[in-house]
């Protein structure tokens, strides 16, 4: 296990290193994983798409799921045909002469069925994707049979000449898909929506370490020069790994969850947001990785929910996947309805931060070594957020933290 532990963010590298990965103890090579030929592709994806996002929102929070973005996109490529299908799985990072579709789709099902064993395991995860269309379209039995076959995809018919209506289907279903942990998905749906893509993720882990709920108190958040915020502010003292960049203007620490799921904290200096995310990348990460210590570290976390919903269209385009929003779309595959025209592909991820662990509550007294005083790491101001999974090789989530009320 051990071993595991440490050659885990060997994928993040490039592919010199499949060699190694191939040693993996947890890699079960009689039945080759073949997601993990798919994470490298996907972690460029997530870092190019968060960068968009953050570029065209200054000074908000940002907060997605690339993973699971990743995976509604390839379920529409099934639907998009011609140009439309190529441009989507390109724009996903595929080289279509090097790995076949059938080969995407394939490793996205097996990652689909490992991220719904990880839930039903971990209880606090809901991850999934569900098609609306209106009542008078029916669905080709080709897509039908596909999507589930890899998917699971859940197709169900609303009602759109009635928006509202349909907007309260659509959030009802979500509501209830995540244990009420999602609400309000969509707010208001335009009359000329037909098909709707939707796809959610709520995640609230358990900490390894524990945070002692008693030492969470009220404290300012430095939003900007001119704006403060009072947070609720956890606290632990205990070992655990920690950098001061050498390269990069920030520190960082990594957290664990019990399970897979691997947190990394990224605190830039003040006014040095922009250029740590423009550097973010597998081979910033894999260096990280390679330098963190260990160490005894008193560490300041704001105990929040963050949230983030986009409609992906705009910002798919921004990225070369233009013609997800251009009239000559062509997702003759979902439909025999002629211009079918997508509505919307809408996303929302929830992740939950708080003192939890999953057992009774049990609080390690860590003896402090006095002849050096612990680190300090306060993340007071502005934050990165990046949580992956690391039996799967994901971005499960990637945050950009500006004001957590
Ligand atoms: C895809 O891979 C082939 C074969 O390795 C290569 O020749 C081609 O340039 C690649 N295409 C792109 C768009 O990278
Ligand atoms: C969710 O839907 C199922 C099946 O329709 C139902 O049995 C269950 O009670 C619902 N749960 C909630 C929390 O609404
Ligand atoms: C600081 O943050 C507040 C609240 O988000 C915002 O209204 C204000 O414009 C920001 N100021 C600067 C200088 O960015
Ligand atoms: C990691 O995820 C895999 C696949 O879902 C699961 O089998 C395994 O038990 C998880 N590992 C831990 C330590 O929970």
């Amino acid at each position: 296990m051990l071993l595991a532990l440490g050659t885990y963010f060997l994928w993040l590298f490039t592919s010199d290193l499949w060699a190694v990965q191939a040693k993996d103890p947890d890699t079960d090579l009689s039945t080759r994983s073949p997601h993990r030929d798919l994470a490298p592709k996907n972690v460029d994806f997530a870092f190019t798409l968060y960068r968009h996002l953050v570029a065209s929102a200054p000074g908000k929070n940002v907060f997605i799921s690339p993973v699971s973005i990743s995976m509604a996109l390839a379920i529409l490529s099934l639907g998009a045909c011609g140009h439309t299908r190529v441009q989507l799985l390109q724009g996903l990072g595929f080289n279509l002469t090097k790995m076949p579709e059938a080969e995407i789709h394939q490793g996205f099902r097996h990652l689909h069925h490992l991220f719904k064993k990880e839930s039903e395991t971990m209880l606090e995860m809901a991850m999934g994707n569900a098609l609306f269309l209106d009542r008078s379209l029916e669905l080709l039995e080709s897509f039908s049979a596909d999507t589930k076959h890899y998917y699971e995809l859940e197709a169900l018919a609303a009602d759109f000449k009635d928006g509202a209506e349909a907007s309260r289907q659509i959030n009802e279903y979500i509501k209830n898909k995540t244990q009420g942990k999602i609400v309000d998905f969509l707010s208001k749906l335009d009359s000329s929506a037909m098909l709707i893509l939707v796809n959610y993720i709520f995640f609230k882990g358990t900490w390894e370490h524990p945070f002692n709920p008693e030492s969470t108190k009220e404290e300012n958040f430095y939003v900007n020069k001119t704006t403060v915020v009072r947070v609720p502010m956890m606290f632990q003292s205990s070992t655990i790994k920690y950098l001061h960049d050498r390269v990069l203007p920030c520190q960082v620490v990594q957290l664990e969850y019990v399970g897979n799921g691997t947190v990394f904290f990224v605190l830039p200096d003040e006014g040095k947001m922009d250029m740590v995310i423009a550097a973010l990348s597998r081979d910033t990460i894999q260096r990280w990785s390679e330098s963190m210590i260990r160490g005894q570290v008193n560490l300041y976390i704001p105990k929040v929910a963050i949230s983030g919903a986009y409609d992906l269209r705009a910002i798919l385009g921004d990225m070369g996947i233009a013609d997800l929003l251009a009239k000559g779309a062509d997702f003759s595959g979902i439909t025999q309805e002629a211009q079918l025209k997508l509505s919307k592909v809408v996303h929302k991820a929830v992740l939950q931060l708080d003192e939890k662990s999953f057992m009774a509550p049990e609080f390690p007294m860590v003896m402090l070594d006095m002849a050096s005083e612990p680190l300090t790491f306060h993340f007071n101001r502005p934050f990165i957020i990046m949580i992956f999974d690391h039996f799967t090789w994901s971005s499960l989530f990637l945050g950009k933290v500006v004001n957590p009320t």
